[in-house]
C-alpha cells in the first residue's frame, strides 16, 4: 500500500524529519527564469489569447521562492538522501531532475562533486507548443527536459527486459486537478516511478509543488516524501491532490 507525506518546509531542513533514504528522487527544480516565468505560457495573455493583451502575469515570476534556489544545496540534499550504492547490480538508486534547457549543463557539471558521476539526458515530446503565441518565433519549443543522474552503477530498471528511449511522449493529464503553473502529468510520473523503483521503495520530491510526484508514487504502491515551501501550494497539494483516490473504481 502506498503512502505520501508532504512537509511545508525547505528541503534543506530534511534532518528534522528522519525520512528514509530514497531509491529515486524526482525533482522539478525552480527554473530561475525570473520575471519572464510565463514567457512560454498562454497565461501571459488575458484568457490565454494574445488578442486580449497582456494579463497580470506578464513579466512576473512564478514564485518568490525561485530566486533562492541553489543547485549545489539541492545536489547535497540528494546525495545524502539517496540510498547507498548497493553491492549487487540492478539495485542502484538514481534521480531525475526536470529542468530548463540550460540548467541541464549546470547539473551535469556540478553533480560529480556530489558523487553523481553519470548522467542520461531525457527529452519529453509534447504534441503542442505554448510558444506559438510568440509571433516572432518560427521554431517553437515543444519539449521538456530532464537529467537522470546516478553514481556509478546503473540504476534499478524495470521494463520487462525492454529498452527505454531517452525521448518520451509527454502524456497529457486531463484528470488531476490543476493547481500549479508547472505541474507535471501524473501518468508520466507513474511511468518513470515504475521503471526505476519497485513497490515499497521510497521516492522523494524535494520541490513538490502540487504533490504530483507523491501522488503518482502512492498510486504505484511506493512510499513518498516531499517538501514544498510555499504554504498555499502545500495546502492545495494536500487538499486537492494527495487526497485523491489511488485506485480506480473505488469511488
Ligand atoms: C517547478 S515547481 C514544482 C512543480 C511540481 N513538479 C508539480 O508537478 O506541481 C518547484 C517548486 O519548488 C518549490 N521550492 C523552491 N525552493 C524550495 C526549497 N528550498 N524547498 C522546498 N520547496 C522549494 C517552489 O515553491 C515550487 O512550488
Amino acid at each position: 500500500m502506498g503512502e505520501a507525506t508532504l512537509y511545508n518546509d525547505h528541503f534543506q531542513n530534511y534532518k528534522s524529519y528522519q525520512i528514509p533514504k530514497a531509491q529515486l528522487i524526482i525533482a522539478d527544480i525552480p527554473y530561475n527564469i525570473g520575471e519572464d516565468a510565463y514567457g512560454s505560457n498562454p497565461m501571459w495573455y488575458e484568457g490565454g489569447d494574445n488578442k486580449n493583451g497582456e494579463s497580470k502575469l506578464a513579466g512576473k515570476q512564478f514564485f518568490n521562492t525561485d530566486n533562492d534556489f541553489r543547485v549545489s544545496e539541492f545536489l547535497h540534499f540528494c546525495t545524502k538522501m539517496l540510498i547507498k550504492e548497493p553491492k549487487e547490480p540492478g539495485k542502484a538508486p538514481c534521480m531525475i531532475v526536470f529542468c530548463e534547457f540550460e540548467q541541464q549543463f549546470e547539473l551535469i557539471q556540478k553533480a560529480p562533486k556530489y558523487g553523481l558521476n553519470r548522467y542520461i539526458n531525457l527529452v519529453f515530446r509534447k504534441n503542442y507548443s505554448a510558444q506559438v503565441l510568440k509571433s516572432n518565433m518560427c521554431v517553437v519549443g515543444n519539449c521538456e527536459y530532464a537529467v537522470l543522474l546516478y553514481r556509478d552503477k546503473l540504476p534499478k530498471f524495470n521494463n520487462d527486459g525492454r529498452m527505454v528511449m531517452n525521448c518520451m511522449d509527454w502524456v497529457r493529464d486531463s484528470t488531476t486537478p490543476k493547481i500549479h503553473p508547472t505541474q507535471k502529468p501524473v501518468p508520466l510520473l507513474e511511468r518513470l516511478i515504475t521503471i526505476f523503483t519497485d513497490k515499497g521503495d521510497v521516492v522523494i520530491d524535494p520541490c513538490a509543488g502540487s504533490g504530483t510526484t507523491l501522488y503518482a508514487a502512492k498510486k504505484q504502491g511506493r512510499r513518498a516524501y516531499g517538501f514544498e515551501i510555499d504554504k498555499s501550494f502545500y495546502q492545495a497539494a494536500n487538499d486537492k491532490i494527495l487526497s485523491l483516490p489511488t485506485q480506480r473504481g473505488l469511488f
